[in-house]
Parts: C-alpha cells; sequence; structure tokens
C-alpha cells in the first residue's frame, strides 16, 4: 500500500526529468490530505522553489484570498498540489515532456485524496487534468464530469494579478465552486449562506 509518506519521500527525489537540476525544493503540495476539494496550478515559481510550498507567491496570496472570499482555509479544508512540482527555469510554462514525467505524483495524490472536486488553476493546469484542448477564456467556470468528480478551471491567480478584468467572471466562477461544495461534499465546512 502506498502511504503518504512514501510518496513524499520518493517525489522529493525524483530525478524523471531535467527540473531536478535546477531546482532548490520539490514542491510536493500541502494541506488537508482527505480533502474534498483539489486545487491543481501549474508549476511552482521562484518563491515556491525557495519555500518548497505551493502558491506562496502573490499569486499565492491572491489564491488565499480567493479561497477565504467562498469560507475555505487553504490549510484546513482543500489540498493545493501542482502539475510539476519542481520550478521551470525563469518561470517559463512546463514543457509537455517535463509534465509527462512528473504527472504521476499527481495521479497518486489524487488517488489517496479521492476528491470529489477538482479546480484546475489556469489554462495549463486544465489543458493536462480536464482536455488538451481546453480553452480557458471560454470554458472557465463550467463543469466536466470524470467517473463521478466534478472539474473545472479557473483563471490562475497571477494572470489575475496581471489582468483585473477578468475578476468578476472569476469571482461567479468561485460562486458556483461554493455552491457545488455545499451541494456534493459533506466534510468541507462553510459557512451557513447569510440571507
Ligand atoms: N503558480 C502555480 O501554478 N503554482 C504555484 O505553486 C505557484 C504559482
Amino acid at each position: 500500500m502506498l502511504t503518504w509518506d512514501h510518496l513524499e519521500a520518493a517525489c522529493k527525489a525524483c530525478r524523471k526529468c531535467a527540473l531536478w537540476e535546477t531546482r532548490t525544493n520539490v514542491v510536493f503540495g500541502v494541506g488537508r490530505r482527505d480533502a474534498e476539494v483539489l486545487f491543481v496550478g501549474e508549476g511552482p515559481g521562484e518563491n515556491e522553489d525557495k519555500q518548497g510550498l505551493p502558491f506562496v507567491g502573490r499569486a499565492g496570496e491572491l489564491l488565499t484570498d480567493m479561497l477565504r472570499m467562498i469560507d475555505l482555509d487553504r490549510d484546513r479544508d482543500v489540498y493545493i498540489a501542482n502539475i510539476v512540482k519542481c520550478r521551470p527555469p525563469h518561470n517559463r510554462d512546463p514543457l509537455n515532456t517535463e509534465q509527462e514525467a512528473c504527472m504521476d505524483w499527481l495521479r497518486y495524490q489524487y488517488r489517496l485524496i479521492r476528491p470529489k472536486i477538482v479546480v484546475c488553476l489556469g489554462r495549463i493546469a486544465a489543458m493536462a487534468m480536464i482536455k488538451p484542448d481546453f480553452k480557458i477564456t471560454q470554458e472557465h467556470g463550467k463543469w466536466f464530469d470524470k467517473d463521478g468528480v466534478k472539474f473545472m478551471a479557473i483563471y490562475h491567480p497571477a494572470a489575475l494579478l496581471r489582468d483585473l478584468s477578468r475578476r468578476p467572471e472569476t469571482f461567479v466562477d468561485l460562486k458556483n465552486l461554493q455552491a457545488m461544495i455545499r451541494q456534493v461534499c459533506s466534510n468541507t465546512p462553510l459557512k451557513e449562506e447569510t440571507k
């Protein structure tokens, strides 16, 4: 039986692609290991690489605020991981070969967590998790069902830092997520809707 401890140790020793040569830390993931809601980003940036934790830079602060907006606590209520666990140099997009080499770690995490809802943060995560031709501008906020698990993508918080005009539609997507959590989740605490 694969355990979290085995998985984390093996992941942190990974040399399956060349990104191990330039990484400071492997960014495995954080949060509740039996979370019903899994958030998946693209890959670590500079701050994440330094600290070994996902979404701890400016985009991460925004993600924390976005979660708070729908009464979710990033450590207590959800799990946060990335498609690639090591920082691509100069924050370039992860190559397909790097994503393929790394995806098994996320597959194992997914199997251990058994989420009911997966939220992809940005295009790269949506293409890897939902479908290769995912169009973020047209398909953000839409639900996709995969073997009974609900998948949705929202704009990446880094994109929302660059382009404020996308924030209102992301707020709608977050409220849509909150409604779905209320519908399908049992152990994700959300405050009661105020009337
Ligand atoms: N962007 C991501 O996609 N993941 C992180 O962990 C940080 C920034």
